[in-house]
């Protein structure tokens, strides 16, 4: 049996710097499901496709030629790494994200990334929709203030410009999108170990999910 971790959580929760570390702790794979709802966006953007195409939306959904290359996210073979994490990018990640046939049509693509010995999947149903038997679930928050702060700073370190006051009210504005949408909407899987990192460091926070991967995988020598 494959051994999933999930990791979910809102934007900025520090979701994908924890699990690269969890992942390079257990030598698993990662799932980061992000990736898969932004780079279909990116196609529905270029093709001019809207969320009411439903039909179409699901179609390109189920035959997305997607591949991961370690970090690179590979569209049909051209790299979209960077193009995916655009706010642009996000924001119809999120839109297409919210349209239920688009979840199912990538629910068996996502189950099948995961491969012996174990995954990391980071996302926002991973622990209640796509892994429900995960025996590790981690829901990872923070303050919208602190998440749009560690946002910016992102932003910034890749010389971008932006606006700190836009970016809170944007990652409000999604979160009430995730958390309120009909299907997998974010929520924390009732085993998920809940932690708040407004105050805590990134090692603080390995730390915690180590210790629970430790104790719930016990001949893994992490
Ligand atoms: O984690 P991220 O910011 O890369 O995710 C981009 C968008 O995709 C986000 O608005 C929510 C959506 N998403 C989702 O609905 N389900 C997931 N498992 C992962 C992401």
């Amino acid at each position: 049996m494959v051994r999933v971790i999930t990791i979910d959580g809102p934007s900025g929760s520090g979701k994908g710097t924890i699990t690269q570390q969890v992942a390079e702790a257990t030598g698993w794979r990662i799932l980061d499901s992000g990736a898969i709802y932004r780079v279909l966006g990116l196609m529905a953007d270029r093709a001019g496709i809207s969320v009411d195409h439903v039909g179409k939306l699901s179609k390109m959904a189920e035959m997305m030629p997607l591949s991961f290359d370690g970090e690179r996210v590979l569209l049909d073979g051209e790299d979209v790494t960077d193009a995916i994490r655009t706010e642009t990018a996000g924001y119809a990640a999120s839109k297409v994200a919210a349209v239920p046939q688009v979840r199912t049509a990538l629910l068996q693509w996502q189950r099948n990334y995961a491969q012996a010995p174990g995954l990391v999947a980071d996302g926002r149903d991973m622990g209640t929709v796509v892994f429900p038997a995960a025996e590790v679930k981690i829901f990872l928050t923070a303050s919208a203030e602190e998440r749009a702060r560690r946002r910016y700073k992102q932003l910034k370190d890749k010389g971008l410009s932006v606006n700190l006051a836009r970016l809170t009210t944007e990652i409000q504005e999604r979160d009430e999108r995730d958390r309120n949408r009909s299907v997998a909407p974010l929520a924390a899987s009732e085993t998920a170990l809940e932690l708040d990192s407004t105050e805590m460091t990134i090692d603080e926070v390995v730390e915690k999910v180590m210790e629970k991967v430790r104790f719930t995988f016990s001949d893994l020598n992490v």
